[in-house]
């Protein structure tokens, strides 16, 4: 496929319906959500994406039940545990962005391992945006730009992107969001600003191959003009 995103953005919603719809709680929904996550790396990973980053926790869902965020929390914890050997034989490089500070040590552990461990893969990278908030990267982005003693007129785009957590990184060309929700939920703020969007009926958990292809065949379809006027040709 031609004019492919480098770097592709999922906000994965839609877990809930997808158990609501079977009679299930709502953790088997997340359950079918988190086991979703490497075919869709996969896949990207098979059309070449250089980037892939879901949002799988936000700084906002703390808000939910306590049930349901500690089910969440114990989620992540077994998916790292199952999912990332396996990621890691099939070259996934992993990345983390958010603030890891209010998750357990069991969990900021594991993270840390994961990434130390799949750090030299190249295949893909998977950024896992977890306890992230747009707003609140920002704010780090400041603090620290503040902290080094920057003077005002050096402070430039160039470096605020230098202090985000996907510092490094192309920005994200796609945001794809299911579940038909059209919001962007502080998802990658700043990094987003001249991306494509995306939304799809499609329910998190069945959002497959296919749907990607679709996706990607819509990307394909539009002209960026970055603010400035169509091309003519
Ligand atoms: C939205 O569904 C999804 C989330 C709250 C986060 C996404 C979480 C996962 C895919 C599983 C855990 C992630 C990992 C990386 C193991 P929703 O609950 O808002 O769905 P609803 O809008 O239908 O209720």
């Amino acid at each position: 496929m031609n004019n492919l995103p480098r770097h592709i953005g999922i906000i994965m919603d839609g877990n809930g319906r997808w158990a609501k719809k079977r009679g299930l709680p709502r953790l088997f929904g997340h359950r079918a959500g988190a086991e979703n996550i490497h075919n869709v790396v996969e896949a990207c990973a098979d059309f070449g994406i250089e980037v892939l980053t879901v949002y799988a926790f936000s700084t906002e869902n703390w808000g939910r039940p306590k049930e349901e965020v500690d089910g969440l929390m114990q989620l992540l914890q077994e998916t790292i545990d199952k999912e990332v050997p396996e990621m890691h034989k099939k070259g996934v490089k992993l990345i983390h962005s958010g603030d890891p500070s209010r998750l357990s040590p069991e969990l900021q552990k594991a993270i840390e391992k994961s990434v130390e461990l799949t750090k030299d893969n190249d295949r893909i990278i998977l950024n896992v945006a977890l306890n992230y908030g747009g707003r609140a990267e920002i704010v780090k982005a400041v603090r620290e730009i503040v902290q080094e003693g920057i003077k005002p007129e050096e402070i430039t785009e160039e470096l605020i992107s230098a202090h985000l957590y996907t510092a490094g990184l192309p920005d994200p060309d796609l945001i794809i969001r299911t579940a038909g929700e059209m919001r962007l939920s502080n998802f990658l703020i700043w990094q987003a600003a001249y991306a494509e969007y995306y939304s799809t009926p499609a329910l998190w958990p069945d959002f497959d191959r296919k749907e990607l292809e679709k996706a990607l065949e819509a990307y394909a379809g539009r002209e960026r003009k970055f603010g400035k006027l169509p091309s003519i040709d």
